[in-house]
């Protein structure tokens, strides 16, 4: 098994999760409620009304039955609060005390991370300073003014954090001195711009400040709106170590902090139009930060909502962008996952539209939102005439990348249905012509895989044993002789091995901690599997079934035993120990 975990040693890991206990670490963050032997709540990543998110402190492990979202204490923190591998750690060990060892003495990882964070803390402080400036600077009325115009109130602005950058070349210097290692820490922040000479000036003048955060709420960019007429009208970080455009949206940190449940997440263009929104009582919309919306943006929105709402302007320019996020969008139409499409009037943004609508008129106007199977309809007919023979043709080589992006089922069915009505092709034909099961293979299928489920009812004795080892690691405590088990030539049969091997010598690891253990091995892909596989096995009921299962294995063991010797003894002739073996396992296996 080889590390992945950077140079963190797994037995440290191993021995942090014994110390650590994931319900006060999860509590912390979610309000859990007690349920029998575990914890309840409503998922943190995902939205929903009744809670499916359960903790459970014997075996150390959340797990969400709606999502699918779960894992050990260390998955939580990275998914829950974006956190690096190494930062969880680094959080958990401080929680108790112990001091995170790295393999190979200074460490770059350990060193990568504690510069992230002197980053974050200074993007924090020079945040506190451009808003400093909008209460204090003698130029403040400006600012002040430009926002009461656009309509914000001071809450608004203090909700966003909201700042000023004032006039002038060498402000950040003056206030935060000239020390090389901080001026390097602006100009990789993108705060500072070097200059050819070497000297250094501020990137950021007469603006508005809009600090970007991070799903956890750090701040890793600013974008900044220039007051006056001067271009460009708007100015982005750069590209840092802490910010990558592709994968931020502005806001959301403020919009998971604003709603416990949504019922659609809204995606506009402008962190401008976003604060207005904001601040006319619409606390679920996010923005791209300047980029195109990508699919590493899909699949945070994914993440967040169950129905995203793409906001655009209804101009050329508009489509264009609203067709990007369509097809980035459409790998992610999984079954109760719906992408929408909104288009404002010619010269309208989402800014204006709330200011005249109001919070009701906008969201009416939300509500209306045309489905993505509508919209993509829509324009491949724009893009071919479907009258013609040619057009025909040519709709559906338009149709079929786009088809083939998305997951098999009902949703590309549908598609192709609506599809086939354009081309008078009858539907099972395009099915075929698109490479899809048509709806009877579809059900034909379907019963196959019933079927097969049915024969299936008796799952392979390896899987069963890991599965109750994985409800009670102490189990693997009962088992001798576990080397033996090693020769047995069936799939699982190693992951079983080490996971026995490895109780033996841990003998208090819980569940979350084996799954930590084995996260990123190739084996440990099937962990979780089997951790999310409903076994029917009453929990009164696991160690007899661990037990029986085992048994059937070192029973298997000797039959494969016996076969080779059989076999063998065909090819030459045995020695007298493989013969006195021989004649014991014949007495055992047919007794
Ligand atoms: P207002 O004019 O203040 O109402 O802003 P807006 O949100 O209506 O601006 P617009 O629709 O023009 O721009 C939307 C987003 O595109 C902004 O939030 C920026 O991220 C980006 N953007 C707009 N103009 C510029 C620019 O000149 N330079 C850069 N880098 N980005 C821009
Ligand atoms: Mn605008």
């Amino acid at each position: 098994m080889t590390s992945m975990s950077g140079s963190i040693p797994r037995t440290f890991i191993d021995d942090l999760l014994t110390r650590v206990d994931i319900v006060d670490v999860i509590d912390g963050r979610v309000n859990l409620k007690k349920a029998g032997k575990s914890y309840k709540a409503c998922c943190p990543f995902h939205s929903e009304k009744t809670p499916s998110f359960n903790v459970s402190p014997d075996k150390q492990l959340y797990h969400c039955f709606g999502c699918g979202a779960g894992g050990s204490v260390i998955r939580f923190l990275m998914d829950f609060e974006h956190m690096e591998f190494v930062e969880a750690v680094e959080e958990l060990a401080k929680s108790v005390g112990l001091e995170v060892p790295y393999e190979g003495g200074a460490n770059k990882s350990r060193a990568t991370s504690s510069k992230r964070l002197a980053l974050h803390e200074l993007m924090t402080q020079v945040s506190d300073y451009y808003i400093s400036q909008l209460k204090n600077h003698a130029d403040k009325n400006i600012a002040v003014e430009y926002l009461r115009q656009r309509g914000l109130s001071g809450k608004t602005a203090q909700t966003f954090g909201l700042g000023f950058a004032p006039a002038g070349w060498s402000n950040l210097t003056a206030v935060f001195g000239n020390d090389p290692g901080t001026v390097q820490q602006l100009i990789d922040t993108g705060m500072l711009i070097r200059k050819e000479d070497g000297r250094v000036y501020d990137r950021f003048r007469e603006r508005i400040m809009f600090p970007i955060r991070d799903r956890r709420g750090r701040v890793i960019a600013f974008g900044g709106r220039i007051i006056n007429d001067d271009t460009p009208k708007y100015l982005n970080s750069p590209e840092t170590e802490i910010f990558h455009k592709s994968h931020e949206l502005y806001a959301l940190n403020h919009v998971i902090k604003s709603n416990s449940t949504l019922q659609n997440l809204i995606v506009v263009e402008g962190y401008m139009d976003v604060v207005s929104l904001a601040d006319k009582g619409v606390n679920n919309a996010v923005a791209t930060l300047g980029t195109a919306i990508t699919e590493q943006h899909v699949q945070i929105l994914a993440k967040q909502c169950d129905v995203i709402v793409y906001c655009f302007d209804g101009d050329a320019a508009g489509k264009k962008a609203a067709w990007r996020a369509l097809e980035n969008s459409l790998p992610y139409l999984k079954k109760g996952m719906q992408f929408k499409f909104m288009f404002l009037p010619d010269g309208e943004d989402p800014d204006t539209m709330v200011n005249q609508l109001g919070f009701e008129g906008f969201n009416k106007l939300v509500s209306q939102a045309k489905p993505l199977s509508d919209f993509m309809l829509e324009r491949l007919l724009e893009q071919a005439d479907y009258r013609t023979i040619d057009g025909q043709a040519n709709l559906i080589e338009k149709a079929k990348p786009l088809l083939s992006k998305m997951p098999k089922g009902g949703f590309t069915n549908l598609m192709v249905g609506r599809l086939a009505k354009y081309v008078q092709i009858p539907e099972q034909d395009l099915m075929r012509q698109f490479n899809i099961e048509g709806a009877a293979d579809f059900a034909n299928r379907q019963l196959q895989r019933n079927t097969k489920k049915l024969k299936a009812e008796k799952p392979s004795p390896v899987k069963l044993a890991i599965a109750m080892l994985l409800e009670k690691p102490d189990l693997a405590l009962t088992i001798e002789h576990v080397d033996e088990l090693r020769h047995l030539l069936l799939p699982g049969v190693v992951l079983l091995h080490d996971l026995l091997v490895f109780i033996q010598t841990n003998p208090h690891i819980t569940t979350g901690a084996l799954l930590e253990h084995w996260r990123n091995t190739e084996d440990g892909q099937y962990l979780p599997k089997i951790l999310n596989w409903e076994h029917h096995v009453p929990s009164v009921g696991v160690e007899s079934e661990f037990t029986a299962a085992i048994a059937l294995l070192y029973r298997q063991l000797k039959d494969q035993e016996l076969e080779d010797l059989l076999h063998r003894s065909k090819i030459e002739p045995l020695t007298a120990e493989d013969k006195k073996r021989l004649s014991t396992l014949m007495l055992e296996v047919t007794s």
